[in-house]
């Protein structure tokens, strides 16, 4: 099976939902370690409960960098060959998502291209959108950009607030985190396709004085 390390920063219920899917007796990945940036973030818990190995360390008071090697050498000696981002909400630097090359994913709640970055469900209602939703993306160093391998639409109610919006894609998340992830670490091509278009978004993208 894949050796995925998890990266979370809070509540953790994406991990929860890899975590449960990869008991299946069939499922192509496992979960080595989940991590996080805040001793406080919820999931570890539940981690910990369920068997799996934990780290946990404060970013405060380190550069990005520094903060980054760290997690990068935790998950190296975890074993793990795939990073999954779940609610990690900081930025990653360009060294770590280097190492990391087509070979981290990220779940994020819209329909990517759209309202990158926070407050996404929010934006989707202000909008008057008729469906908002989530999608599994590979990370590249821009925020929310890689190459998109899973969406799901959720239809936008009549007198939906945010929170009930995104509890619905709560739901859409779990379960598009858990397929594409297995899908992800079955293929056949990667990494070289994946990496084919990562490499090519890169050199599209302005390059930063
Ligand atoms: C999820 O909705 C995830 O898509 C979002 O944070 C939440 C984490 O919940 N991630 C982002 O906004 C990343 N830009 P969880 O901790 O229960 O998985």
């Amino acid at each position: 099976k894949a050796k995925v390390a998890v990266l979370i920063s809070g509540r953790g219920s994406n991990m929860a939902a890899l975590l449960y899917a990869a008991k299946a007796a069939d499922c192509p990945f496992e979960i080595v370690l989940v991590a996080a940036n805040d001793p406080g973030a919820a999931g570890l818990v539940l981690a910990a409960a369920e068997g799996v190995a934990t780290f946990a360390m404060s970013h405060k008071g380190l550069k990005r960098a520094e903060f980054d090697r760290i997690i990068d050498a935790e998950i190296r000696k975890a074993g793990a060959e795939y990073v999954a981002l779940a609610g990690y909400m900081r930025l990653l630097s360009p060294e770590f998502v280097g190492k990391w090359e087509g070979r981290m994913l990220n779940i994020h709640p819209s329909l990517l291209p759209k309202y990158k970055g926070l407050d996404t469900h929010k934006r989707a209602l202000e909008a008057g959108d008729s469906h908002a939703g989530c999608s599994v993306h590979i990370v590249t160093a821009e925020l929310d950009d890689g190459p998109v391998l899973g969406q799901t639409p959720v239809a936008i109610l009549p007198g939906d607030t945010e929170d009930a919006l995104a509890a619905r894609i709560l739901i859409a998340e779990h379960q598009l985190y858990s397929r594409v992830l297995a899908e992800y670490v079955q293929r056949d091509s990667q990494p070289e396709a994946i990496l084919a278009q990562v490499r090519e978004r890169a050199m599209a993208l302005p390059r930063a004085e």
